[in-house]
């Protein structure tokens, strides 16, 4: 496991974003699957800027989306399609048959099939940028959630459902999650892991001291564990 902590959040996306964007150069066909939320977005943004630079490919690769709201669909604003097509996918020219993301219109237990063919069909994930919820959650694997094979439909803890508020610009009710597994997750060579922010410093440091009941605990044995702070987010370290 690597930690990294930067003293700044712009430091910190600027180092994220350069060794994704070296990792894709030298893998292209890899599957590489992105977790959707408000942290990683402004890595994505810095990899559009360095493709447009010419020091990146980022359609060199194929995609899986990490988690979805069932019942949000690409026309909600929040659900992890909307946020990623028109924060990554759509600026960085990713063509459609490179990415595959989860439908939450669709029924979960088929979308979580379809999206295991995918990841089969790609060799498996090669590559994961993720972000962990200030209950521990990667993805959408909750606390207490079955660490199964594949992609699951989980109930989603009370937590995801009160702080997924800020993602939609309407009352929700959603009380399902479609997500890649943290199996699937662990078979990456290189995890990323990124938190920012002081409201993220309790979890983090819960998670780094091996609490079983942090769902991203489950990563810390993984050899390419890349642990990704801001000096906030360090904080209770
Ligand atoms: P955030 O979400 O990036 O919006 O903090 C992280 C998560 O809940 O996975």
């Amino acid at each position: 496991m690597e930690l990294h902590i930067a003293e700044t959040r712009e430091d910190l996306v600027e180092r994220m974003a350069r060794a994704a964007a070296e990792w894709i150069g030298a893998h292209p066909g890899s599957l590489v699957c992105l977790a959707a939320g408000d942290t990683p977005l402004p890595v994505y943004a810095r990899l559009v800027a360095l493709q447009a630079e010419g020091r990146v490919d980022l359609a060199s690769v194929f995609y899986a989306g990490l988690d979805e709201w069932v019942g949000l669909g690409p026309a909600d604003a929040g659900s992890c399609l909307q946020v990623m097509r028109d924060a990554f996918y759509e600026p960085a020219g990713i063509p459609a048959d490179r990415r595959r993301v989860f439908d939450g219109l669709a029924d979960p237990a088929t979308e979580c099939r379809a999206m295991e063919r995918w990841i089969e069909a790609h060799g498996g994930i090669r590559f994961t940028l993720l972000g962990i919820g200030i209950n521990g959650h990667v993805g959408f694997n909750e606390p207490g959630a079955p660490d199964g094979e594949g992609c699951l439909v989980v109930a989603l803890d009370d937590i995801t459902q009160t702080v997924g508020v800020k993602y939609f610009d309407r009352e929700r009710t959603l009380q399902q999650g479609v997500t890649v597994g943290l199996r699937s997750l662990s078979k990456a060579e290189i995890v990323f892991l990124m938190a920012t922010g002081e409201r993220k410093a309790d979890i983090v440091g819960r998670m780094l001291s091996g609490d079983p009941a942090v769902p991203a605990s489950r990563l810390l044995p993984h050899p390419g564990l890349r642990i990704y702070l801001d000096r906030e987010a360090a904080g209770r370290l």
